[in-house]
């Protein structure tokens, strides 16, 4: 399962792919604000960093977000189209996927929303886990819903488990079959830890400083 950070803070980015673990960022207007910056700008400087950046359209008809589909892909060959589970984003998908552009089809829950996204050609298909939790759903189960309708039909659509909240939901993903798990940057950061982790390098530390470094001194 590859592994994306859900963020368009250029900070957090930068460390993530750092540590050589992220291949690519998602985004969306409520991220996008969150960083202050013309959403222009920002895409295109998260492009120069990684690749498969998903940046998403405002537009509601399928003729206008057609064009700012078009917009958005043309900023950098790394953009992948976000466009919403409706159907007018659906329509404006098929025009889009026709011309090589690669899309997210996003704000998904159920399977069927994935499998109208799969029907049009979509690249990432991102049910959203942490926002079905909230009202009571099964988030998880929804992604190994899908993952198991595109097995069964052979739909090349890549499911990318979306809006996770902690560490828990990455591991799920990754047991239902997603093919990328995004998080945010703090959920990345989580995956890391362990307390016993912690103690093993305190203590591995500790004897080596014990036994070993007296020694040293004296050669
Ligand atoms: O990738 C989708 C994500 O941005 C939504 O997450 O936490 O706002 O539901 P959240």
């Amino acid at each position: 399962m590859r592994l994306f950070v859900d963020t368009a803070d250029l900070e957090e980015i930068t460390k993530a792919v750092g540590w050589g673990v992220i291949s690519g960022v998602t985004t969306n207007p409520t991220l996008i604000a969150r960083a202050g910056q013309d959403h222009e700008t920002q895409v295109k400087r998260i492009c120069e960093l990684v690749g498969d950046v998903s940046a998403e359209t405002v537009t509601e008809k399928r003729d206008d977000l057609v064009v700012e589909g078009r917009r958005l892909a043309s900023w950098h060959k790394n953009v992948i189209v976000k466009v919403t589970s409706t159907p007018e984003g659906i329509a404006a998908a098929k025009v889009l996927a026709g011309e090589g552009i690669r899309i997210n089809v996003t704000l998904c829950f159920t399977v069927n929303q994935a499998l109208l996204a799969a029907a049009v050609g979509a690249y990432f298909i991102s049910p959203f886990v942490g926002r079905l939790d909230d009202i009571g759903e099964d988030g998880i189960a929804v992604v190994r819903g899908i993952v198991d309708a595109y097995r069964q039909q052979n739909i090349k659509t890549k499911v990318l488990s979306a809006s996770l909240r902690h560490p828990m939901h990455v591991t799920q993903s990754a047991l239902a079959g997603a093919d990328i798990a995004t998080m945010p940057f703090k959920v990345l950061e989580q995956m890391y830890k362990h307390p016993l982790t912690d103690q093993g390098i305190e203590r591995f530390m500790a004897d080596y400083r014990r036994t070993q470094e007296p020694q040293a001194l004296k050669r």
